[in-house]
């Protein structure tokens, strides 16, 4: 399926706080069932996917979303941290998996964080999540450390994509463009 070209990305607001979060509810049990059990699903969608949690993140236009056919099929939450930009959250509806959504979040995550004036993003994701690994890996993010989270739960891999020599970027004379 290739549906990316019907896809609009957009900066969420408020009208969207029940997509948003219909994104993490689909996406969660899916993604971490399997690696990191039904507890730490049920954990992280009463602790990062409630309006409490996301109205914020709206509200300093921090949520990027991915809307096919008046529907939001993915999205990113972005927010600084250290100096850096750290991607939080990047998720697409797991029917819509494959079709280019994710790579277009992507990008536009780090188009904004050059345009924004950052040299560097950083994130983590569960060890064991192979496809986000693969997936981040394929532009060019490489590992930085882990984190133990305890509890059973898997180790957090810290990951960082260097925003200025990222490749693709033009360079002229020695100067970024
Ligand atoms: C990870 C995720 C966001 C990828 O989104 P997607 O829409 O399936 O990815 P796309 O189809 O846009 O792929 C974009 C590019 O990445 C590549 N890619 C995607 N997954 C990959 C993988 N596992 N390994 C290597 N390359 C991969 C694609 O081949 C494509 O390359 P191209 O642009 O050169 O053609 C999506 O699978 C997802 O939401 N997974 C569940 C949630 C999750 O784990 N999120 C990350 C939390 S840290």
């Amino acid at each position: 399926m290739k549906v990316a070209s019907g896809v609009l990305l957009r900066a969420a607001t408020g009208d969207d706080l029940q997509g948003v979060i219909e994104v993490g509810q689909q996406t969660w049990p899916a993604t971490y069932g399997p690696i990191a059990g039904k507890d730490y699903v049920a954990m992280g969608l009463a602790k990062w996917w409630t309006a409490d949690a996301t109205i914020p993140a709206i509200r300093a236009g921090r949520v990027t979303v991915a809307e096919y056919d008046g529907e939001i099929v993915g999205m990113t939450s972005v927010g600084p941290l250290d100096g850096k930009l750290a991607l939080w959250k990047l998720y697409v509806l797991p029917e819509f998996h494959s079709a280019g959504i994710g790579g277009m979040l992507m990008r536009a995550s780090i188009a904004k964080a050059k345009a924004d004036g950052y040299d560097e993003m950083v994130l983590s994701y569960l060890d064991g999540n192979d496809n986000a690994r693969g997936f981040y890996e394929h532009y060019g993010f490489t590992e930085t450390g882990r984190e133990s989270t305890g509890g059973g739960v898997p180790d957090s891999v810290w990951i960082h994509l260097p925003l200025s020599n990222h490749p693709g970027e033009t360079v002229l004379d020695g100067q970024h463009a």
